[in-house]
């Protein structure tokens, strides 16, 4: 712990006090790793009292100096999102210092209340509630396991939701989940009356997104006018990452619609980047796969979802303006499959007809990927399967104008159309992205 010591140093020349958990410490901890670190949730231990801190204070301060925990992918002020989790420099300093100093109580008198979080539904009861139809067993240990669960809504009729809370039956193995309806009954007819596994997609085209959940994260809401729509006979289809615990789990999630009267008269468009043009030679370190947008509308950015299997290691999306302005939409430079989340901009981004929105993914299919699924490393190619690769950069897109969503459909289909016939065409030189 060299470097922790000059840490501690530093911060406690600069500031002379010891830090105590009393008073430094067990705020940080409450307000920043509790939502994780306690009963029933997703961490290993608790950390809400001062024994379950101080037990730990060396490997707290490792991670959080090396930014593995709060997790948290974008590098943060590179697009500003809702719920960002990161710590300031001063906080990790505080928590480098208290390590070690030997994590000194304080004042034991003094140590704040510990938080209190909801045991129940995070927004009250909801309007419908949906068990997954039987208990799933995930096994005490052996690969990670994707699985998809068709639940029936049972509606008679059209419903718009304006929230949607995901809850994981065992938190310990549901690493995490995305929600899909289905209207034709395509789902329904692959599971055959139960579940089946599903690596990356679904398995089938859904009839809409409905978002996602990754541990600590908040219930999923809809704009304010775009509502989601569930239609009359939908199934809902959960994809549910597990991770084995160590011991064998019954796992049975639940899912709480909340529901608006209100029709949406506005819609949420995915705009997607994406390439099947994937070929990564075995020992690449730096394999680069890239497309790019003209939005052909005003629209505002509310969410951007990223996607790519095993060996990417580093996304960015960049959008240039009609001005020349760059506007920073995303950058991962550690992407993590298992830390796969739905980002949601803390105010929309406005993106006005004309802009440039463009990704660009590196991939690292050499042995030192710690990743990487196959060892020696093999030629990967584009697939659904866990050893191909994908890339897609998802921005979901609420358009200014509502009658211009059709323009909108129209250039998003042209540009797939473009990409299955193999066209290549140049990035104009006069939106330099750097
Ligand atoms: C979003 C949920 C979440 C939050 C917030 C969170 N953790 Fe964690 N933490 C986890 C999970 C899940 C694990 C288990 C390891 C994994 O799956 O990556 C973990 C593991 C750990 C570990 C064990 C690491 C190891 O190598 O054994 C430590 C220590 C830790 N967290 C500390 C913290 C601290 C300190 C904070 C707050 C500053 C924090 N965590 C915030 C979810 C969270």
């Amino acid at each position: 712990m060299r470097f922790a010591a000059a840490v501690a140093f530093c911060a406690l020349s600069e500031t002379g006090a010891a830090a105590t958990y009393s008073r430094d410490v067990a705020p940080i901890l409450y307000r920043h790793c509790a939502p994780c670190h306690r009963p029933g949730q997703s961490a290993p231990f608790p950390l809400l009292t001062f024994q379950d801190a101080a037990a730990r204070a060396k490997l707290i301060a490792a991670v959080t100096a090396n930014h593995t925990m709060p997790p948290w992918k974008p590098v943060l002020g590179y697009g500003n999102f809702a719920h960002a989790r990161g710590l300031s420099a001063g906080e990790i300093g505080t928590l480098v210092r208290w390590a070690a100093d030997g994590a000194p109580i304080g004042d034991g008198g003094a140590i704040p209340a510990a938080p209190t979080f909801p045991s129940d539904w995070k927004m009250g009861k909801p309007d419908l509630m949906v068990t997954l139809p039987k208990a799933f067993t995930v096994p005490a240990d052996g690969p990670d396991l994707y699985q998809c669960f068709v639940v029936p809504l049972g509606l008679s009729e059209e419903r718009y939701v304006r929230a949607i809370e995901f809850r994981p039956g065992n938190a310990l193995v549901v690493h995490h989940a995305l929600l899909f309806t289905d209207t034709g009954g395509s789902a329904r007819r692959i599971a055959g009356g139960g579940s089946y596994s599903c690596f990356g997609t679904p398995g089938f085209l859904p009839t809409s997104a409905l978002g996602g959940w990754s541990p600590g994260n908040h219930p999923i809401h809809f704009p304010r006018d775009a509502a989601g729509t569930l239609h009359a006979g939908a199934d809902v289809v959960i994809q549910i990452h597990f991770h084995p615990s160590g011991k064998a789990e019954e796992e049975q999630s639940r899912v709480g619609f909340y529901f608006t009267s209100k029709a949406p008269t506005r819609r949420v468009a995915d705009v997607a980047l994406t390439s099947r043009n994937i070929d990564i030679a075995p020992g690449d370190t730096a394999y680069k796969v890239r497309d790019h947008f003209t939005l052909p509308i005003d629209v505002h950015a509310i969410g951007i979802i990223p996607h790519a299997h095993y060996l990417c290691r580093d996304m960015k999306g960049t959008a240039t303006l009609p001005n020349g302005s760059l506007i920073r939409l995303l950058w991962i430079r550690d992407w993590d499959f298992n830390w796969q989340d739905q980002y949601e901009y803390a105010t929309p981004v406005a993106l006005p007809e004309g802009t440039w929105i463009e990704m660009e993914f590196t991939y690292d299919n050499s042995a030192g990927n710690p990743h990487n699924p196959s060892s020696p490393p093999k030629r990967v190619t584009w697939g659904a399967g866990s050893r191909d690769e994908m890339a897609g950069l998802h921005l979901q897109v609420v358009p200014d104008r509502m009658e211009d969503l059709p323009e909108l459909g129209k250039a998003l289909w042209g540009k797939v159309m473009r990409s299955v016939g193999g066209e290549f065409y140049k990035r104009p030189d006069t939106n330099p992205v750097q």
